[in-house]
């Protein structure tokens, strides 16, 4: 069978390479397309448009398959942790016992922000939203540290320490971020924990008293963070990739991601679907009028956390964190009424036909607020949950296009369809 597609246009034929995937995915190569036909391909959202070849993440959307440098995410989840997961992400395979010291080590070493980097939490107002802080401390770390100020590709070895720095970093200015908005003294890290405990004193310890870290809260988390890992070229990775590809520094493409990841379609969804089962319990819905609104393309309403450009098919995070859902709620000895209403919610969707025709499927954020808020962790706080899980793969997805000798910045076409040629016209004579 050719592996050549065939492109007739206005009379002539033009041969298009193609190329196959590890797992069979396929893609036509149009990289002469517009120097050999003049034509540019148009794909609203790029649904049908593969941006980079990746060795990191696969997904199956029509499977529900999921796959961290080909290990199921199912098996990380049981046997894995994050930051195990996270070196998986970034360097290609499972750490051995000494690499994941010294990965951890690294974290250590960089945990605590330049001490001057208070001064710009003091400028944020109270209830600025975490995000913002977040992307912007981001950021702000690099005008902290010369070298990575002045990085350039090639000419400094200092990537592992840099993506170490960026993940280690990101816990304490989150952590910062919820207690400045709290009005609360700033904690610092602790050498004794771990990441994900270490995170959790920051963000809940008092200066009397530390945080009692129960390990299933630690554990908990630590998946949540592990499932948030990587996720292909979802739209805040694709984010980093196009400002890595102009050379700019890891931290200016983390930032980036971070603002990508906050829109309610995207890393915001677990916030807002808080908020929707919040609304739907405070109006005593059993969540039938807001289905009904979520069907109905006036309402403006959508049913948060459902739905996915790839997932045809349950999203398999979304099937762990429910089931973790059930598991550290009765630990914690919790009961959530949003739980319910989110297990009914589910339930009425899949056997209604709007939700089935369209193949809308629970998400991974459909569920995993409502492990968070067992954890204590305020709603606003849900998408920066989601940047610090997401944080290897935006780390990895950097790597690769770093690594790349023929990266090129990312600069697509458009086709324009404003005014024809136009003249200026002086004001006196504008009517
Ligand atoms: C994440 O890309 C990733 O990998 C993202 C992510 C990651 O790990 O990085 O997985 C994380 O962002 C998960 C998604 C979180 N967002 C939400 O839960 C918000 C609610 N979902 C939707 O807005 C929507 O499903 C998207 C944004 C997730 C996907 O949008 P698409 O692929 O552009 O699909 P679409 O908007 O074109 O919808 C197709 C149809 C439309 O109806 P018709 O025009 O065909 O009649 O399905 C409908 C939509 O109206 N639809 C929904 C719906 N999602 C899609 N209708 C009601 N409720 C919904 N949630």
């Amino acid at each position: 069978m050719s592996k050549e597609a065939k492109l007739e246009l206005e009379g002539k034929v033009y041969p298009l390479p193609t190329i196959e995937g590890s797992e069979g995915e396929k893609a036509m190569d149009i990289s002469s397309l517009r120097a050999n036909t003049g034509y540019i391909t148009l794909d609203d959202g790029y649904g049908n448009t593969g941006s980079c070849i990746s060795k990191i993440t696969f997904i199956d959307g029509e499977k529900g398959i999921l796959r961290y440098r080909g290990i199921p995410i199912e098996e990380l989840a049981e046997k894995s942790t994050f930051i195990e997961t996270a070196y998986l992400i970034i360097y290609g395979d499972l750490p051995t016992r000494a690499q994941l010291r010294k990965f951890s080590d690294l974290f250590t070493e960089y945990q605590f922000l330049h001490e001057d980097m208070k001064y710009h939490f003091e400028s944020f107002p109270m209830g600025a939203h975490p995000m913002a802080i977040l992307s912007a401390m981001i950021n702000a770390t690099s005008c902290f540290d010369e070298e990575l100020m002045n990085w350039r590709w090639g000419k400094s070895n200092q990537f592992d320490v840099y993506a170490a720095k960026l993940i280690s970093q990101v816990r304490t200015i989150a952590a910062y971020a919820y207690r400045k908005s709290r009005g609360l003294p700033l904690i610092y890290p602790k050498k004794a924990y771990k990441y994900t405990a270490n995170f959790l004193h920051m963000m809940f310890s008092t200066p009397y008293e530390d945080f009692e870290l129960k390990p299933e809260v630690v554990k908990a988390l630590d998946l949540i963070f592990l499932l948030h890992a990587d996720h292909e070229q979802n739209c805040s990775t694709s984010t980093v990739r196009m400002v890595a590809s102009s050379q700019a520094n890891l931290f200016a493409s983390a930032a980036a991601g971070v603002c990508a990841l906050w829109g309610p379609l995207h890393g915001g969804a677990n916030q807002a679907v808080i908020e929707m089962l919040v609304e739907i319990h405070r109006e005593g819905d059993d969540g039938s009028k807001f289905i009904a609104a979520a069907k109905d393309k006036n309402s403006g309403r959508r049913l948060m956390g459902f739905g996915h450009r790839v997932y045809k098919n349950y999203d398999p995070r979304a099937k762990i964190i429910k089931k973790a859902c059930d598991e550290v709620l009765a630990k914690l000895r919790v009961s959530d009424p949003l739980l319910d209403i989110a297990k009914h919610l589910e339930e009425a969707a899949l056997r209604d036909s709007y939700f089935v025709e369209r193949k809308l499927y629970p998400n991974v954020d459909f569920y995993s607020g409502i492990i968070m808020r067992s954890l204590g962790i305020p709603v606003e706080m849900f998408p920066v949950i989601f940047a610090i899980g997401r944080m290897p793969g935006w780390i990895a997805n950097y790597k690769e296009i770093m690594e790349d000798a023929k990266n090129r910045i990312a600069r697509p076409r458009q086709i324009y369809a404003g005014r024809t040629l136009n003249h200026y016209v002086p004001l006196e004579e504008r009517k």
